[in-house]
């Protein structure tokens, strides 16, 4: 089921500060900032070659990884993501496996454009994971 590693997400209190830092202070490819309205957050990728490092800011009220910046005030590692070839098939394994699937178990367009899934941090050992269909 599981794919390439498609990013590892980190949240930060000051998007265009950890901008700064990767562009300027590591000399890495980042693209513009993504408002996703829908995720509550706004994105960088940071391209590093075998894979990207995805930067995420709170976006709006209610924005899922702002009890997370509470707990962690200088930011932290918030989620990895995979590729699956099909993700309905594999939200249908894991459930069937026992796994919870974050929200109403159905995939939400992520910042790609592709569908994505998050897993319940407590089912894989304290990390919670993305799946993104490839
Ligand atoms: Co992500």
């Amino acid at each position: 089921m599981l794919g390439r590693l498609n990013h590892v997400a980190l949240a930060v209190p000051d998007l265009a500060a950890a901008t700064a830092a990767y562009r300027d202070t590591l000399g890495a490819r980042v693209t513009a900032p993504q408002a996703l309205p829908e995720h509550g957050v706004t994105v960088v990728f940071v391209d590093v070659g075998n894979t990207k490092i995805e930067l995420l800011e709170p976006l709006g009220a209610g924005s899922p990884i702002q009890a997370f910046l509470e707990k962690n005030p200088s930011g932290g590692m918030h989620h990895v993501c995979y590729e699956v070839d099909d993700i309905l098939a594999a939200r249908d394994q894991l459930k069937a496996a026992g796994a919870r699937v974050l929200g109403d178990g159905s995939p939400k367009t992520g910042a790609h454009g592709k569908p994505v899934l998050f897993l319940h941090p407590k089912d894989f050992f304290g990390t919670l994971v993305e799946l993104e269909q490839a």
